[in-house]
């Protein structure tokens, strides 16, 4: 097997964002014609399903490449405190995610709820923009395997495979009159108060949020799509809005919209009117 450094090395930003728009594109395309009511990314629709069996075997596989590749940040026992960790940020967050935890920020599942396997990979995949590489590079077996040695750092992911949350409706096109309805939605969830007026990150709550670890944690700039840490299209930004990102500061607002899911795509397209 290559050693970390063909995964590390090389990656520019470009390329990183290029990789971003990849997995998530296929299910956006997808979605013109989709039913009123469809998982976000069931297992079936996953453009993953090929994949080694999970067993002791392949998870000590996983823990081979994790050593090599993922240590110097996330640290030798996953509680991402790796020698890179400080350095990375020290006085703000994120630091690498702890994998003993069991809080994961990228998840096509409900808050508080474990990732599904395919979350895991996708981010192995794509990385996180400014703050992670993505490892595209490495064989998309690999990948598995490494996902499958973060699970087994956690006990509950043993409790079978978390349910994905459902998307109801799709995509509508940006219109003024959508903008407009969305940015009523932005205005009457408060998502200022945190994002900005301009959605710029600087709303007056900004200044005091933290993470689960202490670290301040800055609102994202909603007006430059192009650091997403969640992904940018369409309906990466109501996965953001409806599921949130756990052990951050920003909610899930899955329960405020049940029956009006209208509203997100709404929403969707204002924040996606910021950055023009
Ligand atoms: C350069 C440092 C660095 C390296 C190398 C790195 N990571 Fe990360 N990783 C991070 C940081 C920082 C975060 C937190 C990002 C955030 O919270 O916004 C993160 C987050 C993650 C997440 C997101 C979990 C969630 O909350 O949904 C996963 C999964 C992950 N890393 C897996 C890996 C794996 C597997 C490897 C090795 C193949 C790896 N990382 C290598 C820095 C790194
Ligand atoms: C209490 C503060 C707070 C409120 C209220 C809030 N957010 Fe956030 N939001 C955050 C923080 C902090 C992040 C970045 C989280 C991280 O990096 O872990 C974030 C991230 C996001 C992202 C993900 C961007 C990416 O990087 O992928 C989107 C989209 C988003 N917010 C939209 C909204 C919308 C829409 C609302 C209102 C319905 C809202 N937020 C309300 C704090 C907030």
């Amino acid at each position: 097997m290559n050693n970390n450094r063909n995964f590390m090395c090389g990656v520019s930003a470009a390329m990183v964002l290029a990789l971003v728009a990849v997995p998530f594109a296929a299910f956006g395309a997808a979605d013109d014609n989709a039913k009123a009511k469809s998982p976000l990314m069931s297992i079936k629709a996953s453009p993953y399903t090929e994949r080694p069996v999970e067993n002791a075997e392949s998870v000590a596989q996983g823990k081979a490449i994790y050593d090599k590749a993922c240590t110097y940040c996330h640290g030798l026992e996953g509680k991402g405190d790796g020698p890179a960790a400080v350095y990375l940020s020290r006085d703000t967050a994120p630091r690498p995610r702890d994998f003993t935890a069991g809080i994961y920020k990228f998840r096509s599942t409900l808050s508080g709820e474990l990732p599904m396997d395919e979350d895991i990979f996708h981010t192995i995949t794509k990385g996180v923009v400014g703050y992670m590489p993505g490892f595209v590079g490495m064989p998309a077996e690999d990948r598995w395997k490494v996902t499958y040695y973060l699970k087994s750092m956690y006990a509950e992911f043993k409790g079978g495979m978390p349910e994905s949350i459902t998307v109801v409706g799709g995509p509508i096109p940006g219109t003024a009159v959508s903008v407009n309805k969305g940015y009523k939605v932005y205005t009457k969830f408060k998502c200022w108060e945190c994002h900005g007026g301009g959605g710029q990150g600087n709303g007056s709550k900004a200044a005091d949020l933290k993470d689960d670890w202490g670290f301040p944690l800055p609102p994202r700039d909603l007006t430059r799509l192009n650091i997403y840490k969640n992904g940018s299209a369409d309906i990466d930004i109501y996965r953001s809005i409806m599921a949130g990102l756990d052990g951050g500061a920003m909610p899930s607002y899955a329960d405020f919209f049940a029956g009006e899911e209208e509203n997100v795509w709404h929403l969707v397209n204002y924040i996606r009117s910021l950055s023009q």
